[in-house]
């Protein structure tokens, strides 16, 4: 039987997210006001203790108005890595502060430290340090003692993933970002949070918080019917592609709204994405926390699984092993054809990220970047495939067999 293997399309929801986005259609009384989104945050303080946490419509309006909340000054600097997507770079230029591009290494795909060493300045105020596909960042530690020792800030970008289990025991003050987009690991279809210790800089966030907008209700309706399209299109998949054609209508109709808007696919910071999170959607997110452990062990033991039968360096599988990653990165030699095949034989491999500063084909110079400033992250982008986690182990057998034979491990 033809099964849909996806790193990007529906990648969080299963029969009961399906079943709550329906119910949640017929009750927009409920969409706006509620106590789910306190509920949500008092699930999320049980993996980060300590934190302050305040919600907002995506990840990329917290970090927004997370630096705005920083009141820091025009043209101050922001180290970020060239690996990452202009949905962490936007909100730093329309805060008027500068990215500073850092490379990365190449075995967590994080920030470098001899890089940021090297670049480091007066002006960097902020490091994001991302946890790209979820990993700890080789140099975490090297690195939020370097940016305590230099005043600097540092915001970790857990965007795409976090394991529960590290983070509850974690005792670096630092901010943390989260995202619960539709193609992250824990899906509101649309969603963000940014949590910090200090309580200040919470109130400072909180204030911006209250100024904004909710979405509209049209806007809502559509979301809400991510959840259910997108798993009966899945159940569909093997029958006469009705799922595939189903999808396509979707997609061409714009009915479901796009995780990257037109306008952020040019440079330019969409203020539609910066809005209040909604109570329905920490609805549709607390159905995704309930499964939440069981979702983190099926993630850490596919990654075990690709670790080995991948036979790649005993150090990686060590790194990677234990950690509940979103996808796992490998590296291939023709990405291109390889993302080209895998389609053919319904296994849909992940590209982050297609370039620096992805989506592919999006002015990076626009950004702030010029060619050369990040070798490594350029050289990386294109052989980076992902192969996705929440799945069921028949189908990473696919996984394998399919890729075993273009997997490479030096970039
Ligand atoms: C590394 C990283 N950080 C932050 C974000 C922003 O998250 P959101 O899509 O919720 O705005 C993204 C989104 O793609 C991301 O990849």
């Amino acid at each position: 039987m033809k099964v849909l293997i996806s790193a990007d399309y529906s990648i969080n929801e299963d029969r009961s997210d399906a079943i709550k986005s329906l119910k949640l259609i017929l009750k927009p009384w409920e969409w706006y006001k509620g106590k789910h989104t306190q509920k949500v945050k008092n699930q999320l303080k049980k993996f980060f203790p300590k934190h302050n946490i305040q919600l907002f419509l995506t990840g990329r309006s917290a970090l927004y108005n997370t630096l705005k909340g920083l009141k820091l000054k025009k043209n101050d600097g922001v180290a970020i890595t060239g690996f990452t997507c202009e949905a962490v770079v936007l909100p730093v230029l329309y805060n008027n502060l500068n990215p500073m591009y850092i490379d990365i290494e190449t075995k967590t795909y994080s920030m470098d430290l001899s890089d940021l060493k090297i670049k480091l300045n007066s002006k960097i105020k902020v490091i994001i340090l991302q946890h790209s596909f979820g990993l700890i960042p080789r140099f975490r530690n090297e690195i939020i003692e370097l940016a305590r020792r230099k005043k600097i800030i540092v915001i970790e970008d857990l965007a795409h993933g976090f394991s529960t289990k590290f983070f509850k025991e974690d005792t670096k003050n630092t901010i943390k970002l989260l995202s619960f987009g539709r193609s992250k690991a824990l899906s509101s279809v649309f969603g963000g949070a940014i949590l910090t210790k200090n309580y200040n800089l919470y109130t400072q966030i909180h204030s911006n918080y209250i100024k904004l907008k909710q979405p509209s209700r049209l806007w809502m309706f559509r979301v809400l019917l991510y959840k259910s399209v997108s798993v009966l299109n899945k159940a569909l998949y093997n029958k006469i592609s009705i799922g595939k054609f189903l999808h396509k209508v979707f997609n061409v109709l714009n009915l479901i709204p796009r995780e990257v808007s037109k306008l952020e696919k040019r440079g330019v910071f969409d203020m539609r994405m910066n809005k209040k999170y909604p109570d329905v959607l920490a609805q549709l997110l607390l159905t995704q926390l309930k499964k939440l452990k069981q979702t983190q062990l099926k993630r850490t033991s596919i990654v075990r699984y690709y670790s080995t039968s991948l036979k790649l360096y005993k150090e990686i599988i060590q790194t990677y092993e234990k950690q509940p990653l979103s996808r796992f990165p490998i590296l291939v030699q023709n990405k291109k054809e390889v993302l080209r095949l895998g389609s053919q034989r319904s296994i849909y491999l992940g590209k982050w990220y297609s370039q620096v500063i992805a989506p592919e084909g999006l002015n990076q110079y626009k950004l702030g970047y010029v060619k050369g400033f990040c070798p490594i992250s350029e050289k990386i982008c294109k052989k980076i495939i992902n192969l996705p986690t929440n799945i069921e182990i028949e189908n990473a057998k696919k996984v394998i067999k399919f890729i075993d034979r273009y997997a490479r491990i030096n970039y």
